[in-house]
């Protein structure tokens, strides 16, 4: 890879995908090279040959087939996406993948503070809270957070127009409750992971890796 990392953008047109883009151009070690999206006539097979990294920010039905493609041309992917089973990204060879259910700093600290907490009080369960142009539900998050907690805590899905991206987390125990709460109060929030994502996934030590704590 070269000094100057190349990225693509999938998803480019979208919430997301908008916001990445100005954060790759604003960065002094990026070029962004592609953006694929069919409301811009263009297509992930068009962007990858000018490619080191493609970032996915697109729909639980394209997530998968663009990683293939892009793992298959040799380029790098780091995966936003959520609603589509990462188990299969296992089978992607030919370069790194790195699928960030959030890559929001905060969310990932809410996560493991309530992994913790789970091992200590009896019971809890999982409010997640997202603005109503969301496709999937429940969340990427609230379901890895409940894969990282003990126990199996239920997780209640709410869409409502003027909310980004919320989570709680709450514990219950006798004669008390414990709130782990996080807020995304607009997509900036991610840029920070997703510009790090962008610069650690070439060089992974294994792939696919799942989650933004292991690259802190
Ligand atoms: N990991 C995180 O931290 C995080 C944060 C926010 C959102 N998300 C997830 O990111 C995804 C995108 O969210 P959004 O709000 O930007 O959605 P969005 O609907 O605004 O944007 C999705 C874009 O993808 C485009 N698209 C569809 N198929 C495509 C394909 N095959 N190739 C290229 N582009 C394609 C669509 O035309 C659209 O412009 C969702 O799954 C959402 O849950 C993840």
């Amino acid at each position: 890879m070269t000094s100057v990392i190349r990225v693509a953008v999938a998803g480019a047109a979208g919430r997301m995908g908008q916001t990445v883009c100005a954060a790759v151009e604003g960065a002094d070690d990026m070029e962004l090279t592609g953006r694929a999206d069919p409301a811009l006539g263009t297509t992930v097979a068009d962007v990858v040959g000018d490619a080191d990294v493609l970032v996915d920010f697109t729909q639980p039905d394209q997530a998968l087939d663009n990683a293939r493609a892009a793992a298959a041309a040799g380029v790098h992917v780091v995966i936003g996406t959520s609603g589509f089973d990462a188990d299969a990204l296992s089978e992607l060879s030919g370069a790194n993948v790195l699928f960030c259910p959030n890559f929001a700093i905060g969310a990932v600290l809410m996560m493991q503070f309530a992994a913790e907490a789970s091992k200590h009080m009896a019971r809890a369960e999982i409010i997640e809270l997202h603005h109503d142009g969301k496709l999937d539900a429940p969340s990427g998050t609230a379901k890895r957070t409940a894969e990282l907690m003990q126990g199996e805590p239920p997780i209640h899905s709410v869409r409502l127009p003027g909310l980004v991206a919320h989570q709680e987390v709450i514990l219950g125990d006798v004669g008390q409750t414990l709130t782990i709460r996080h807020d995304s109060i607009n997509r900036e929030s991610f840029m920070p992971g997703v510009l790090l994502a962008i610069r650690k996934v070439g060089s992974l030590d294994r792939s696919p890796v799942v989650g933004l704590e292991h690259l802190l």
